[in-house]
C-alpha cells in the first residue's frame, strides 16, 4: 500500500484498518465479558474519538454510558511530558464504574493526570483500555486493563491520532518511515 505525506514527514502503513477492527473487538469482547455493570466510559479527546465510536457499537453492557474528557501531553512527534486539563467533567461519579478510552498509551502522563482528576471522587471502579500501548515508553506503575495491541516506540498516526493535528481521518494506522 503507498506511503502518505503529512506535513514534512512520511509515513508507511502500519496497522491495516482490517486489523483495527479485529482489535477494537477483541478489547469490546474482554470488556463484554470482564462482569463490569453499567459502565461509563470516558474517551479522552482528540486522538479516542474513532476508537469510541467504533467500541461503543460493540459493547452490548445495559445500561452503558458514555463521556468525553480532553488534555494534551503532545507536541510534534514527541511527547513533551507535560499534560494540560482542556475539558473535565462535570457530572457525579460517585458510584460509577469508571472505565477510560485511549488510542494510545505511551509514556504513561496523560494516564496519571487522568487519575489525578478522579482521587477524590469515590468511584466504584476504575480501569483503563487502549487501542495502542507503547510498553518501551511507559514509566507508570499504573496497570492498564485493556489493551488492544502493544507497538514499538515508533511514531503512529491514523484512525484518530495525529501529527501536528493533521491525518485523524486515515482509516489506517501508521508509522513514520526511516
Ligand atoms: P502519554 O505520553 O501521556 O501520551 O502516555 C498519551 C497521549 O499522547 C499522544 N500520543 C501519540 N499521538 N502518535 C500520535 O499521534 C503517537 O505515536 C503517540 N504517542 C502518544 C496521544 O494523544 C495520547 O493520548
Ligand atoms: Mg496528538
Amino acid at each position: 500500500m503507498k506511503d502518505i505525506k503529512l506535513h514534512d514527514k512520511t509515513f508507511e502503513i502500519y496497522i491495516p484498518e482490517t486489523e483495527i477492527a479485529e482489535i477494537v473487538n477483541s478489547v469490546a469482547t474482554a470488556i463484554n465479558n470482564s462482569g463490569v455493570e453499567k459502565p461509563l466510559f470516558i474517551a479522552v479527546l482528540n486522538g479516542s474519538f474513532l476508537f469510541a465510536a467504533d467500541m461503543m457499537r460493540k459493547i452490548t453492557i445495559p445500561n452503558s454510558e458514555i463521556s468525553f474528557i480532553k488534555l494534551s501531553s503532545y507536541q510534534g512527534t514527541e511527547s513533551t511530558g507535560k499534560v494540560n486539563e482542556l475539558i473535565g467533567l462535570n457530572q457525579d461519579l460517585k458510584g460509577r464504574n469508571i472505565i477510560i478510552l485511549e488510542d494510545i498509551i505511551d509514556t504513561g502522563n496523560t494516564l496519571e493526570k487522568i487519575i489525578e482528576l478522579f482521587q477524590n471522587e469515590e468511584l466504584t471502579s476504575f480501569k483503563t483500555a487502549t487501542l495502542l500501548y507503547k510498553p518501551k515508553a511507559y514509566n507508570k506503575d499504573i496497570p492498564i486493563d485493556f489493551i488492544g495491541k502493544s507497538i514499538p516506540n515508533d511514531f503512529v498516526v491514523g484512525y484518530g491520532l495525529d501529527y501536528e493535528e493533521i491525518g485523524r481521518n486515515l482509516p489506517h494506522i501508521y508509522k513514520l518511515k526511516n
